[in-house]
């Protein structure tokens, strides 16, 4: 994980947040190619729930709603973690993170913890000019509930039947005791989350098998390596009562699994706790057989910046290399990222970066090849440039050379195999058009 978080520096994936500073616990930004690849994780959720399908509708909610809100969904009283405090050292841990409340693990101190108590993860802020108590609300832990309180308001202009779904992606919040885990636990977040509507007709298990059957099919779509890989099955007594299933899905990380993303079927639970508290009506009014009725919830939220680290963890791998001609036994870091979601997909270089001719030509080439793949023009030591571009995942690398001026191919290597073809520059775009 070290070797990953200062590549991720390095490269400019993901830098601490307010470095200069000191930095911020769990706070990270995504530097020119971490943004890239995070916002490529997110379009590619996007267009599988959202635009591929014709029953999920898009959503935008705020990230600040009526503390109403998080009475009525149980964060008020409810979303805690149970921590406690070392008195020596002042450290502060998760109760449920610790082998024993016997003896600190930081400064080994025995009988130094306090005894666990709750902690409330919801962020708390205030609203106008008044920080009292009236003003007080909280940013937003999930960006579930934006589409629960807003369920009426969009089946009716949208003007959908259940079965359908709603989906979203944005920032959550929570004030987590102790993130870690570079930036698998953070205190800010973004959340893909998929709220998907049923009738209560006796299929809402074999549609909630079918959500799982879809995201199992999204990871392995986008590469991720099937060993590494687990969709957990939560036991009864691991579900909340209303629950009727749910499952995790869960990486092996340098550290351990974790979850990426729970799927869970989770019956009438949220409409009707906002119902209850509002007196509002978020009942389906099915205008075929005039019957009311209160849809039935399967979920599937799942962390973009979890599935980011998953596919920067994924792709990286150091390997020992020979070359060809030489003999020399080197290494080389490459990231193997799917083509769809490589922050570059390729790099165009011309042979000599002293040579007019090759410097015009490669840039020609470059820009006429941009409105159809993500591409980058840049120049130097032919290794060192290969290197660069294997250490950012670029899956393809455009060499223009002296052949290039007379019989116009160009030279593509592949980052995996490091093999070269030789493609006639004209075809270049369909040629990507069909590994991208
Ligand atoms: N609406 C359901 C919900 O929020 P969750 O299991 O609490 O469910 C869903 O969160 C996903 O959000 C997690 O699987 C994880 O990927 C992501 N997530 C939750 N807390 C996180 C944190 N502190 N840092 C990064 N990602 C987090």
């Amino acid at each position: 994980m070290d070797e990953i978080s200062a590549l991720a520096k390095r490269r400019g994936f993901i830098f601490q947040s307010s470095e200069i500073y000191g930095g911020i616990g769990g706070f990270f930004d995504y530097g020119p190619l971490g943004a890239i690849l995070k916002r490529n994780v997110k379009n590619a959720w996007w267009r599988e729930m959202v635009e591929l399908r014709d029953d999920v509708v898009a959503f935008d909610s705020a990230i600040i709603m009526h503390p109403s809100t998080w009475i009525a969904s149980g964060h008020v009283a409810a979303f805690h973690d149970k921590m406690v405090d070392c008195k020596n050292c002042k450290h502060r841990f998760r109760a449920d993170h610790l082998p024993s409340l016997e003896k600190c693990p930081d400064c080994g101190m025995r009988e130094t913890l306090t005894e666990p108590r709750d902690f409330n993860l919801m962020m708390q802020t205030s609203i106008g000019p008044m920080e009292d108590s009236a003003s007080r609300t909280y940013l937003r832990p999930e960006t579930a509930q934006g589409i629960f309180v807003n369920f009426k308001n969009i089946y009716q202009s949208a003007r959908k039947k259940p079965p359908f779904g709603i989906a979203q992606i944005g920032k959550s919040f929570r004030n987590e005791i102790t993130p870690g885990n570079f930036t698998f636990r953070t205190r800010e977040f973004e959340q893909a989350e998929l709220e998907y509507f049923v009738p209560n007709d006796g299929k809402d298990l074999a549609c909630y098998e079918e959500w799982v059957a879809a995201r199992k099919k999204w990871y392995s779509d986008y590469g991720v390596r099937e060993e590494r890989l687990r969709f957990y099955e939560l036991q009864p007594e691991e579900r909340p009562h209303y629950a009727k299933a749910g499952t995790d899905v869960e990486y092996l990380f340098p550290w351990g699994w974790g979850e990426l993303e729970s799927i869970a079927h989770r019956g009438t639970y949220d409409l009707d706790a906002h119902m209850a508290l509002s007196g509002k009506d978020l009942t389906y009014f099915d205008e075929a057989t005039k019957t009311k009725y209160t849809p039935i919830l399967i979920e599937s939220s799942a962390g973009m910046d979890r599935t980011t680290l998953t596919m920067l963890v994924d792709a990286y791998q150091v390997e020992a290399i020979t070359d060809a001609e030489s003999g020399k036994e080197s290494s080389r870091t490459v990231l193997r990222f799917h083509p769809k979601i490589a922050p570059i997909q390729a790099g165009v270089f011309p042979l000599a970066r002293n040579k007019p001719e090759l410097v015009e030509r490669a840039r020609a080439i470059e820009r006429g090849l941009r409105p159809h793949a993500r591409t980058l023009y840049d120049e130097g030591n032919v290794g060192q440039l290969y290197r660069r571009q294997d250490e950012i995942g670029t899956p393809f690398c455009i060499m223009i050379d002296y052949q290039t001026l007379d019989d116009g191919s160009v030279t593509v290597r592949h980052r995996d195999s490091m093999l070269q073809d030789r493609v006639d520059a004209a075809q270049l775009r369909e040629f990507l058009g069909e590994r991208i």
